[in-house]
């Protein structure tokens, strides 16, 4: 059975910078030496936490004639601030900033919002203790926390259990601010914007990979970074919403121009390419040392797949939109080892089984799997739809109403601010009628 719908996804798509790449650029403009301008910089709230916090640590960061000015202080610049530090929703943001603000002799507390602040911390702030920042934790895991730093921390070998970027990119932007050697070992890769990022500026580091997949970086410090002009790609992750769109709105045919095809950040086109998606993706160069190219997506029927723990790191932010192309699909999709997806903005293993629960798509948890029966027939809606104020949940489900009898009754789309603000004009230019 084909659902009928009243409208198509048809034309070209150019969606706005990748936000873990934006949030690495202000701050590496920041303690650089000199002046750094970024191009297409994501302008929503995640990337508005962090520069505000650069701000208030003593760095200039204007919008001039479109572009992102940002003058440096140093690696060892920052001022003490004389306000909290707000970091929203923004989980980067904090893990981030901790790493960047441990090693400058200052003082700062650490604030965020209802959700950042059920967020463990604990997971970065250990390691930052280790080699000698003072740090006061609520609970010992949470925000708020302070942190007092110093210039003489230690070169330290740090293993990190836990499959997080965040952590990985913390400790090494300290480490470019500690004489000696840090080491830092990854027992599963994870996104590498940072190290692109450390070659692109030209900070040398060593990056050795085993055949076991797992990572070691080694920095020498300290570093003095020399500021250079940034280009930001398009976000992969917001690519992914409007990919799975296409692939499940029966006649559509779209095009998402200039998008970041970092091999950590693309792993959902190969499992919706293995579900039967007609996807193509062109490469069509470099921006600042990432790749980046055109995905073509065209209208597709789509089966069933099972995703192996393993391949967890690289899809981490697509598995809430990768749970509306199963619940499309023939078949029972398997998603295994989502653990980590419980810290998120929301803990995303219940809040996309509830609401597809909710609009009356089998879905399961055992353990940490997530289990979901597709359907040919499009889902009745009608129904609410619970977003704990999460971008992706609140833009996941958009997607999934393009197909719906009736409309999802979404209770917060305000949170899409988080990451895409554009998020709704583009979907919408995108919807053309016949
Ligand atoms: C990010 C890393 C990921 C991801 C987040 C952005 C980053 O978090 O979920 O949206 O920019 O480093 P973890 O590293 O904690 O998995």
């Amino acid at each position: 059975m084909t659902i009928q719908v009243k409208y198509k996804l048809k034309g070209t798509l150019n969606i706005s910078g990748d936000k873990s790449i934006s949030h690495r650029s202000v701050i590496m403009g920041a303690i650089s030496t000199g002046q750094t301008k970024i191009y297409n910089l994501l302008e929503s709230a995640d990337i508005m936490s962090t520069i505000s916090i650069l701000r208030k640590l003593g760095v200039k960061i204007n919008k001039i004639s479109g572009v992102w000015v940002i003058n440096g202080v140093g690696t060892c610049g920052f001022k003490q601030p004389n306000q909290k530090l707000d970091a929203g929703n923004s989980g980067t943001t904090s893990r981030l900033m901790f790493g960047a603000v441990a090693t400058n002799p200052i003082h700062a507390s650490f604030i965020g919002d209802k959700s950042l602040s059920s967020r463990p911390m604990s997971r970065v702030t250990n390691f930052l203790e280790n080699i000698g920042a003072k740090i006061k934790l609520t609970k010992d895991n949470y925000l708020p926390l302070s942190i007092t730093g110093t210039q003489n921390c230690l070169p330290l070998k740090h293993i990190i259990r836990k499959p997080s970027a965040q952590i990985k990119s913390s400790l090494m932007l300290a480490a470019i601010n500690i004489a000696g050697e840090t080491s830092i070992v990854e027992n599963q890769p994870t996104r590498d914007h940072t190290e692109i990022m450390f070659k692109y500026l030209g900070i040398k580091f060593k990056k050795k990979v085993y055949k076991n997949r797992k990572t070691k970086i080694i920095i020498n410090g300290p570093k003095e970074i020399m500021a250079k002009n940034m280009h930001v790609a398009s976000d992969p992750s917001s690519a992914a919403f409007f990919t799975v769109g296409a692939l499940i709105v029966p006649g559509s045919n779209i095009e998402i121009k200039n998008v970041c095809l970092n091999k950590t950040r693309i792993a959902y086109l190969k499992v919706l390419k293995n579900m039967g998606g007609n996807i193509s993706v062109k490469k069509m160069g470099k921006l600042s040392g990432e790749s980046v190219g055109n995905i073509k997506v065209k209208y597709s029927k789509l089966k069933s797949v099972v995703i192996e723990k393993k391949h967890a790191p690289y899809l981490i932010d697509e598995y809430p939109i990768l749970a509306i192309a199963a619940s499309q699909a023939k078949g029972i999709t398997k998603m295994k080892g989502l653990a980590e997806l419980k810290y998120k903005e929301s803990n995303r293993l219940k809040s996309i089984h509830e609401n597809l629960i909710a609009t009356k798509i089998e879905s399961s948890i055992i353990k940490d799997d997530l289990i979901v029966k597709g359907s040919n027939k499009p889902p009745v809606g009608n129904n609410k739809i619970n977003t704990y104020h999460d971008h992706r949940i609140a833009m996941s489900f958009s997607i999934l109403n393009l197909i719906c009898k009736k409309p999802l009754k979404i209770d917060n789309l305000k949170c899409i601010e988080i990451s895409y603000p554009k998020f709704g004009q583009d979907l919408k230019n995108l919807i053309t009628n016949g």
